[in-house]
């Protein structure tokens, strides 16, 4: 069967497990209405099938970075050549490749070479495979201040390049993503445009991400490998924070220690997740880390009609030990809007919990979540249906400022922004009953 036929069996069986099986799909929850979808953006490779395509690179450890990519032509070695001058590259490292089918797509090479030691806020300039254009990034800083860009739910439409655009409008040190990258929903070709979409950004930046549940990818009993492309694709330091697991890991930048977790796999008080948040909530030195921040999927709180009760039982299983560490923001997706809460635990206002913020709001093709209960919730401080994407600024030890930018507005418009002080200066949450409680998690 030659590429067209194999793609339109493809397409043949989707609907078929669509009619048949619609739930894996599509987004779980209420239903609610939504805009209509925005034009899907298709990304074509350009490059000859030595060369890399859909390059991005992640944060791997202390000082090092992942660089990943995909070839056509399987004998591409996975190498690395890196230096700090154009075109002059003083340091080579070699890492590892994988493969994945789904039904009859076959995915290219996909490389993964670790590079590093590398000084921090610092322009590296490199070439992956021996072939093809040059790239470059900057490593994060050492020291505060630092800035992440948050989003999620990001997709691959026209909605999403207007958020893109916005956020590459500013600088920033690392992008965070909570979950719902390409919206392939087992089109793997999806995939490979999405990679070729981000690369601009994501090659330049690292790009952090957790799994969202259009990530999962299975159809029952067809194929019920979880997680096959994503794993595969987006390689988390999940070895280098003691995780079995990519679904989830942790990394620290610039006195930032950030704990990406997985709504789509077990977190029960008896799951490999848990004990894994458990040991390492304990690990964090709050001298050296002073800010803590969790990316999750489906959110603890939300007031908006979409998805709701989704994120509770993973709420009830974990809220406490983010509570206990004293985390200092929550921030989730699968909602398209944008919502920020108050500080919470249990849900009642707690000037002891975590900020919740939901930035599921990239520009996917399902469109937004555009009824909000009402009435709200008082501890829901800002919600609206609107596409764009947030910024944390952590300036210095004690203080950081939250901003979220809608795509409508010019990028000097910030529509929502706070100023958050951390929980390591708030002395009145550290005292003996909670600091004991905080090392038995
Ligand atoms: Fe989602």
């Amino acid at each position: 069967m030659g590429k067209r036929g194999s793609l339109v069996f493809l397409l043949l069986l989707q609907i078929l497990c669509f009619l048949l099986f619609p739930q894996p799909l599509q987004s779980q929850g209420n239903s609610f209405s939504r805009p209509p979808a925005a034009k899907l953006i298709l990304t074509q490779n350009e490059r000859s099938d030595s060369d890399p395509e859909q390059v991005h690179i992640s944060l791997a450890g202390k000082d090092h970075v992942r660089v990943s990519w995909i070839t056509e032509d399987k004998h591409v070695k996975s190498e690395v050549e890196y230096g700090t001058e154009a075109g002059k590259y003083s340091a080579k490292a070699t890492g590892e490749h994988t493969r994945y089918q789904y039904f009859f797509y076959r995915s290219g090479t996909i490389h993964h070479v670790k590079i590093g030691p590398l000084r921090p806020s610092t322009t590296y300039f490199y070439r992956c495979g021996g072939s093809g254009p040059e790239f470059s990034f900057k490593t994060p800083p050492a020291e505060l201040p630092v800035e992440f860009v948050v989003v999620g739910d990001l997709g691959q439409t026209e909605w999403t390049r207007s958020t893109l655009e916005h956020a590459e409008s500013k600088d920033y040190d690392v992008f965070l993503l909570p979950g719902d990258l390409s919206y392939a929903d087992t089109q793997q070709p999806l995939w490979d445009s999405f990679g070729r979409l981000v690369e601009p950004s994501a090659s330049r930046r690292p790009w952090m991400v957790t799994e969202g549940n259009h990530e999962i990818e299975t159809i029952p009993i067809l194929f019920p490998e979880r997680f096959k492309a994503y794993n595969a694709r987006w390689l988390m330091p999940y070895a280098e924070s003691h995780s079995s697991s990519n679904l989830y890991y942790s990394f620290e930048v610039a006195s930032t220690h950030v704990i990406m977790l997985g709504s789509y796999t077990d977190f029960d008080s008896a799951s490999d997740q848990y004990k894994w948040l458990q040991s390492d909530l304990t690990r964090i030195d709050r001298l050296t880390t002073p800010w803590v921040i969790v990316l999750l999927h489906a959110p603890w709180y939300n007031t908006n009609e979409a998805h709701q009760g989704e994120g509770e039982s993973m709420r009830k299983a974990m809220e406490e030990l983010l509570y206990k560490a004293r985390v200092d923001l929550v921030f989730a997706g699968h909602v398209h809007a944008y919502e920020r809460f108050t500080r919470i635990y249990d849900n009642k206002a707690d000037s002891c919990g975590p900020m919740y913020v939901t930035v599921g709001d990239g520009g996917n093709r399902e469109g937004l979540a555009l009824k909000f209960k009402d009435p709200g919730s008082p501890l829901s401080v800002f919600r609206e249906a609107s596409f764009g994407h947030g910024r944390l600024r952590i300036v210095n030890e004690t203080h950081a400022h939250w901003a979220w930018h809608r795509n409508n507005d010019t990028n000097a418009v910030v529509a929502d922004q706070v100023w958050i002080s951390s929980m390591s200066s708030f002395k009145a949450c550290w005292d003996d009953t909670s600091s004991a409680a905080r090392y038995e998690l």
